[in-house]
């Protein structure tokens, strides 16, 4: 790797950044999180990379989503375990459709850093600098709030570390056992039609796991009937963290960065000759570059020869998130010059952050009729270009929110004062992101069979 080390990203012009006004704290920050333990393993950031080959090559569906921003106020066991069901319930939905395994990877355990559109926010004339995510100031509009702390780090550093042990737990401990199946159901969800199409799903399932147990084929016999693997990911925008992080592997010497198996590149900082694309250039994980309707062919070429100099295919994902209406005019020439040049490329299609608008009562939403369009539109023109619709990048949550308006439950821009609880963007609740992918599963079954 030329010219990368783990500092060098620091000579580079950075943006979206906090101003630290005590310098010597920050170092004091950093000097500890270098000590701390990795959050994740080399050897598990290399399975995912297999893992997205096979999404890659067709061979599997990438399921990435959660929140928009963790926050330290929504951080509890019943969010992560809520999350997790709804998780696993889109996974087999699916899985059931596509015909072919998904890769699980959380918006979670260090997706805390948000890139803002402005530095300030003003309210009733009073200006105070914008909240940046709770791994940097509060959320609360007040100077000691929006004041960027350094010890904020060691503390997102602590909640991911305990969400991810429950990860862990809840994947490899039973609760992801398919025979339970039916217990992933959330209470609030039953009695509606996302649901009775879930329950037939899990009938079936239930069906094939007896015919299974009936010739021999059991969770003793084959683990991934009563285990999952759900790996983490965030977007890797506050640098200091993620040096601090950063590991060189015992085995290899190469670097990995071990605050998540995956990291991404948000839009707004996917500058060239920025620090954000020098840092994880150098790194080995997965990494995916969000791509919104200003990218140029030329912008994306150059970005992939930086990130995946010798095409390795699981490598590097190009999230695409355009808008349900721009989507058409911008992904197809993007497609043609990556397959013209002959690159390994993950796509996959956030679309989520072209969606936002604001509500007539001023809540920022997203209307669930545009997220579907927009994904359905992304999957029909990689049919058409004849390339893969690797998978699908979703702002979600396992509660019933009423952040995002329609689908089945057909939340108004009235509803949504009601259950509004999102730090940043609007997500989907549980039953909108259960439906959306009963959807895409259609959508996946459709392209199956041609
Ligand atoms: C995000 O994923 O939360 C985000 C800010 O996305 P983007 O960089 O695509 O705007
Ligand atoms: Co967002």
């Amino acid at each position: 790797m030329s010219n990368w080390n783990i500092k060098s990203w620091r000579e580079k012009p950075i943006l979206q950044q906090p101003t630290y006004t005590d310098q010597a704290l920050l170092k004091e920050v950093e000097a500890k999180l270098q000590k701390y333990p990795p959050l994740v393993f080399a050897e598990e950031v290399r399975s995912l990379k297999k893992q997205l080959a096979d999404v890659t090559e067709g061979k599997a569906f990438l399921l990435q989503g959660g929140d928009c921003a963790e926050s330290f106020g929504e951080f509890n066991a019943d969010n992560i375990r809520d999350f997790f069901k709804v998780f696993l319930q889109m996974s087999v939905a699916l899985t059931f459709a596509g015909g072919k395994p998904v890769v699980k990877v959380g918006r979670i355990a260090g997706q805390f850093a948000k890139p803002r559109s402005s530095d300030f926010e003003e309210i009733d004339g009073v200006k105070m600098p914008s909240y940046r995510g709770d791994i940097i100031n509060d959320i609360a509009f007040t100077k000691e709030g929006r004041e960027p702390d350094p010890y904020r780090m060691l503390s997102a550093y602590n909640q991911s570390a305990a969400t991810q042990n429950l990860i862990r737990a809840f994947a490899r401990g039973g609760y992801a056992d398919l025979r339970r199946v039916h217990q992933w159901n959330l209470d609030f969800a039953k009695g509606s039609k996302t649901n009775e199409r879930y329950q037939t799903l899990t009938n079936d399932i239930e069906k094939a796991l007896d015919f299974m147990e009936a010739i021999g084929i059991n969770s003793q016999t084959m683990p991934s009937l009563n285990q999952t693997v759900l790996y983490t990911s965030h977007e890797a925008l506050l640098l200091n963290y993620e040096e601090a992080l950063t590991r060189a592997d015992s085995i290899s010497g190469n670097y990995y960065d071990c605050s998540a198996h995956m990291l991404w590149i948000g839009d707004r900082t996917r500058q060239l000759d920025g620090a954000h694309v020098e840092f994880l250039r150098g790194v080995e994980n997965p990494v995916g570059i969000k791509a919104g309707p200003t990218t140029t062919t030329e912008d994306l070429l150059q970005l992939i020869e930086a990130i995946n100099p010798e095409n390795e295919a699981g490598k590097l994902n190009i999230i695409v998130r355009m808008g349900a209406d721009k989507v058409g005019d911008h992904l197809p020439a993007l497609i043609r010059a990556v397959e013209k040049e002959g690159k390994k490329i993950l796509w996959s299609c956030d679309p989520m952050h072209g969606n936002t608008i604001k509500a007539s009562n001023n809540y920022k939403t997203r209307p669930f009729d545009d997220i579907l369009r927009e994904v359905t539109n992304f999957m029909d023109i990689h049919a058409s270009e004849g390339t893969v619709a690797g998978g699908v990048h979703l702002e979600m949550t396992g509660k019933d929110v009423t952040e995002c308006i329609g689908g089945a439950q057909a939340i108004t821009e009235e509803n949504l004062a009601s259950r509004y609880h999102t730090h940043c963007d609007p997500r989907l609740n549980a039953s909108q992101a259960l439906e959306l992918s009963f959807l895409i599963a259609d959508s996946l079954k459709k392209g199956a069979k041609k």
